[in-house]
């Protein structure tokens, strides 16, 4: 029996060491070594033999056993070393080349600078509120002292749904919305940013647009305070200094009224094809709230008075970035919002 352990061994030994892949090591493994293996078959029949022989048998079937174990095992660990290192020599990976470029999108100009302008006004300590954009009547003129067939509203060519609700042409509904909900309580310092909606269409015009209404009230709130404000406001949306200038102006919401001129951003007020050569450009719209709009919002002029002001982020966005076009926002041209 010893003869023939040794003849499998010699038999296994020459398979194992020509194997050159997995599959036929396992396959030697199972036909000596397994269940039914040559080897394993083989020492059932020990059991048969002479005790001394026995003993003797035994020790030597074990030995090979062991041994051949050991060299498949061996064997393994080789192969897989070499599958290895041929994956290896293939895929060479160099760290040096140019990565692939991953396109990520960015924030809309008009979301960037909205997102600013309410960054400037919270860190004054206002709050934001927002409201609708289908509008009554009521709160987008009659409630700011523009009644019906008043002259102020041909400033406004709206969008009507019925005969008392329309698509809001500006923020300020949202002064008496505000004012309604708080009052009698001050101080009132709120900005509105949102969409609004006139019959305008050309190239500093668009049906929809943005604003920002501002409204502070408070017990003697002055015209000092509105121009502490904006200054401040626009020096930082501008990023530099500025010289402001207010020339008289109407809104039936607000007495006086005004509008805000800053020195042109791109000339410093020499005078230039952006400002028309005037060196100033109009920036916003404000006043101090007319002390019936305050009334119909619910508070008492001769206690508190208040100031409100409304600004276009479209025209602080092209005047930031020097956009010529109004259009280009609402045209989705990558080639135009890939430069922000
Ligand atoms: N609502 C005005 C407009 O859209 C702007 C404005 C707001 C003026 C608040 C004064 C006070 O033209």
């Amino acid at each position: 029996m010893i003869e023939r352990l040794k003849e499998i061994r010699a038999a296994a030994e020459e398979k194992i060491m020509n194997a050159s892949d997995l599959d036929s090591l396992r396959e030697v493994k199972v036909k000596t070594l397994g269940r039914k293996g040559e080897i394993t078959v083989l020492l059932r029949g020990l059991k048969d033999l002479a005790a001394d022989e026995r003993a003797e048998t035994g020790k030597v079937g074990n030995e090979i056993k062991q041994a051949l174990e050991q060299l498949i095992e061996e064997k393994i660990a080789e192969i897989k070393q070499r599958e290895m290192e041929t994956k290896l020599a293939r895929e060479k990976i160099d760290i040096s080349l140019p990565g692939t470029l991953i396109q990520s999108g960015s924030l809309h100009p008009l979301s960037r600078v909205a997102n600013e302008i309410k960054d400037i006004f919270i860190g004054m300590g206002f709050s934001i509120a927002e409201g609708p954009e289908i509008e009554y009547d009521y709160y987008n003129f009659e409630a700011l002292n523009i009644p019906k067939d008043h002259p102020a509203r041909d400033m406004q060519d709206s969008f009507y749904i019925s005969d008392d609700i329309l698509l809001r042409t500006h923020t300020s509904p949202m002064q008496v919305r505000v004012m309604e909900k708080t009052a009698p309580q001050t101080p009132v310092k709120i900005i509105v940013p949102g969409k609004v909606y006139r019959r305008d269409d050309d190239a500093t015009h668009s049906p929809m647009f943005h604003q920002v209404e501002g409204l502070v009230i408070d017990e003697s709130i002055t015209f000092g305070h509105l121009k502490g404000t904006l200054l401040a406001f626009a020096e930082r949306i501008f990023e530099q200094e500025l010289q402001v200038r207010y020339r008289p102006s109407f809104f039936p919401f607000t007495e006086p009224s005004a509008e805000m001129d800053i020195s042109c951003v791109n000339c410093k007020g020499k005078g230039c094809r952006v400002c028309s050569y005037s060196g100033w450009l109009e920036i916003l719209g404000a006043g101090m709230v007319n002390p019936k709009v305050l009334e119909n919002g619910g508070y008492d002029p001769e206690k508190v008075t208040g100031f409100a002001f409304g600004l276009g982020i479209e025209r602080i966005a092209m005047l930031k970035y020097g956009i010529n076009d109004l259009r280009l926002f609402y045209d989705n041209d990558k080639r135009f919002l890939a430069q922000f």
